[in-house]
């Protein structure tokens, strides 16, 4: 599974049109191309991950998932990532609160790199300064962050493949039977998506991953209509705004329980992407009856 096999009807469930098959393969092409190391340094040093301005982007999201987590309704064993990229900031706050952590992309290259930091092996990403700022919103203080890498590196328990256009996007058995209790996922279905319908149908089938009465949480591109995933490695995106995920959201029966919005800067439009703003939702799976949790 992943890399370059296109989503097909051999899982079951929703078959897709013809059309709608040649563009997700195009997409999967399309990433073929990603390369970690350029990804990286696009969006993850300064100015966008500047942890003196609280208006970086990075900041604001560690801020998002930091109160997400804190709230303390966000609870159980498992939390999913779904499309972690070459990335582990999403899960710095989730950590601390699940005991098993399951990481996913559909690349081998994405999967390879956050392999090498969980190995603690030389000349991957620093996630260092990450670390101690999610130490700080914690209130410990940043010299915590080699017991939260230490943590980190004992609760992710997998890296597994994945594709968000199959029904079943991971390996049956990967979870838990009843679903994860927490699914976080960045950037990835806008961005592996060809147009609105396969993004709704992609958090559908992502959605599923899911415990009734567990949580979603999704950060995303506003407004994107591509983003440089190498030097000459131009994905296209589907452009989303408060409207349209709404309705994506409703359609995959998820309540909204919280939406949250950042208006880049003119100084974080670097010109690796076209993105205007980003989105933050927490989002709870109902109940099989229809009741709390
Ligand atoms: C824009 S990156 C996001 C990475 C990271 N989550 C972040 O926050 O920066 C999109 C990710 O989706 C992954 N991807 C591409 N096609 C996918 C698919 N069909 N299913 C799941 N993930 C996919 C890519 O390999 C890439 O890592």
């Amino acid at each position: 599974m992943g890399d370059t096999a296109p989503a097909k009807e051999r899982d079951g469930g929703d078959a897709e049109e013809p059309a709608a098959r040649n563009s997700i393969a195009a997409m999967a092409r399309c990433y073929q191309g990603f390369d970690p190391a350029v990804y990286l340094q696009y969006n993850y040093t300064a100015p966008r991950a500047d942890f003196g301005r609280a208006d970086s982007i990075v900041p604001w999201k560690l801020a998002c998932l930091h109160e997400a987590f804190a709230e303390g309704d966000v609870k159980g064993e498992t939390l999913v990532d779904v499309g972690s990229g070459p990335t582990l900031y999403q899960v710095l706050s989730g950590c601390e609160v699940f005991g098993r952590v399951v990481l996913t992309d559909f690349l081998e290259v994405n999967r390879r790199e956050l392999r090498r930091w969980l190995a603690a092996e030389e000349g991957g990403f620093d996630w260092t300064p990450y670390l101690q700022h999610v130490c700080r919103l914690e209130g410990r203080g940043p010299s915590a962050w080699r017991e939260k890498a230490a943590r980190l590196r004992s609760v992710v328990s997998e890296v597994l493949p994945i594709d968000v256009h199959r029904p079943c996007p991971l390996a049956p058995g990967s979870l838990p039977a009843s679903g994860a209790d927490c699914l976080v996922s960045s950037f990835c279905l806008e961005s592996v998506s060809p147009d609105l319908g396969s993004f709704t149908q992609a958090l559908r089938h992502v959605t599923s991953l899911v415990r009734p009465g567990g949580h979603v949480l999704l950060i995303g591109a506003l407004g994107e209509t591509y983003y440089m995933a190498g030097r000459d490695v131009r994905v296209p995106v589907v452009p989303l705004d408060e409207a349209t995920l709404c309705g994506s959201l409703k359609a995959s029966g998820l309540e909204l329980l919280r939406l949250c919005i950042y208006t880049l800067p003119a100084d974080m439009r670097v010109g690796v992407d076209d993105v205007s703003g980003i989105f933050f939702i927490k989002a709870r799976k109902p109940q099989l009856g229809g009741g709390g949790d």
